[in-house]
């Protein structure tokens, strides 16, 4: 059974993510830019590794996947034949009395304004195209517009002929890409969760249609994993089927890998299967011909796409949640984010126990052998029990502490950031001891 959401762990994570620099309010010293967010030096760290595990499974490990990095800025042709100008909108009402703006299918009570409290204050609800419209070259207006992808997945779409020709691949295959997504969200919030900017780690899978069921419940079983893989608990995961009315514009069959957050189950990740919904389209309005020829049966066919399409940014916060964990310990609480070593921004910290000269030449050694293998803080201030702390905070698997004795036996002590039990290695056995337990 799913434990109950603890609402408190919401600010405990965001102060800590703020104090620790994971991340910080956008342009904060001009007052802050509304529900836009920038990654702080451990922030940067713990997003590259959400990123760097997703694409390791999705495309190093595996020999029917390859990558992509496409263009954000597009023209209006393609959004036109995705149906993300016709379609992709959100109901957007104001309030009459106090002027605020919502979305009509998140309101808790349609008829009463969550701001002032007044009932039946409502505008009729209009559709608000979610897209950033911008303009390309030194003239703006009509023959000039360009968007802003709200996806990266239409990228892979315009490219299928290209990385058929080029890849050697044929269905089923994949085409993975991660990058930064932009939707004018009317209603963002719960920090990163929905931001306006953000990115995305999609992949879109081409397989025979007949084939595309098959393919779609192994897609939904494997992503799922893939989060219980990373560190987080079995009863905080969920995958959850969309009801007929809930499916996108494209999607004949979708579900969402879902986290209990603070809040309650919310999305991390949806697995849809589009058909072939997105090649058609293209083909239709391009003029192109977007299929595959199976030369074994002498058919021509328009491949069926299935697509786990998950929010890196989102993750990365999930994977925050649940590692965070606070326990007793010599009467003083002790923060800890227990995250799996591979999301982990550092994975080594080099502790010297003093500032003295005498540790310098040999803290120096340690850290020059670690670098190359891990990514490494260096800290050599304050006690070394504050230092071990902070570590904990930042979730570093192992602190490396280098003391007086180290001067003697060339050896130093291993702290364990989960059970902080310590052991004592030899320096030149160090990467060796470090490494399986890092990988
Ligand atoms: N190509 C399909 C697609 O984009 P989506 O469900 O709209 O599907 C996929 O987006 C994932 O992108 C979501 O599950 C979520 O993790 C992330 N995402 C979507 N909108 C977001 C936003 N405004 N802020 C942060 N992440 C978002």
């Amino acid at each position: 059974m799913a434990p109950d959401p603890d609402p408190s762990l919401f600010d405990k994570v965001v102060n800590l993510s703020k104090r620790r620099g994971f991340v910080f309010q956008s342009a904060e010293i001009y007052g802050g830019f509304r529900s836009t967010y920038d990654y702080g030096p451990v922030g940067v760290l713990l997003l590259r590794n959400v990123k760097a595990a997703w694409w390791r499974s999705m495309v190093q490990l595996r020999h029917d996947v390859v990558g992509l990095d496409a263009a954000i800025l597009s023209p209006p042709a393609v959004w036109e034949a995705s149906g993300h100008l016709a379609t992709f909108t959100d109901p957007l009402v104001d309030c009459k009395e106090c002027k605020e703006r919502f979305r009509e299918d998140k309101l808790d009570d349609p008829n009463t304004c969550p701001n002032c409290g007044r009932h039946d204050t409502f505008t009729e609800a209009r559709a608000f195209n979610l897209m950033f419209k911008t303009h390309a070259g030194p003239v703006e207006g009509a023959g000039h517009e360009v968007y802003l992808r709200p996806e990266t997945a239409q990228g892979m779409f315009l490219n299928f002929k290209n990385v058929l020709e080029t890849s050697r691949k044929k269905p089923p295959f994949g085409i993975a890409q991660i990058g930064k997504s932009f939707r004018n969200e009317i209603t963002p919030g719960n920090f990163v969760f929905r931001t306006r900017e953000f990115e995305q780690m999609e992949m879109e899978f081409f397989v025979p249609p007949d084939d595309a069921a098959e393919w779609y419940e192994y897609w939904c079983a494997a992503r799922r994993q893939w989060y219980l893989d990373h560190g987080i608990a079995d009863d905080l995961i969920r995958l959850r089927r969309h009801d007929t009315d809930e499916l996108s514009h494209y999607s004949s069959e979708t579900s969402d890998v879902e986290f209990l957050f603070p809040w309650g189950w919310d999305e991390l990740e949806g697995i849809a299967n589009r058909g072939d919904f997105d090649l058609s389209a293209h083909a239709e309005h391009s003029g192109q011909k977007l299929e595959y020829f199976d030369q074994a049966s002498n058919e021509r066919y328009v491949p069926h796409v299935i697509e786990p399409a998950a929010g890196a940014t989102r993750t990365a916060m999930a994977f925050l949640m649940a590692a965070y964990d606070e326990e007793t310990v010599n009467d003083e609480t002790r923060t800890v984010l227990r995250l799996h070593p591979r999301i982990a921004p550092y994975k080594v910290a080099v502790l010297p126990l003093s500032k003295k000269d005498d540790l310098v030449g040999v803290s120096d050694e340690v850290l020059a052998l670690l670098q190359p293998e891990f990514m490494c803080d260096f800290d050599v201030t304050q006690s070394i029990g504050k230092r071990y702390r902070r570590q904990d905070e930042l979730g570093t698997p192992f602190c490396v502490t280098i003391d007086f004795d180290t001067l003697d036996d060339r050896a130093v002590t291993i702290r364990d950031r989960d059970s902080m039990e310590q052991e004592r290695v030899p320096i030149d056995d160090l990467v060796a001891h470090l490494a399986p337990k890092l990988s």
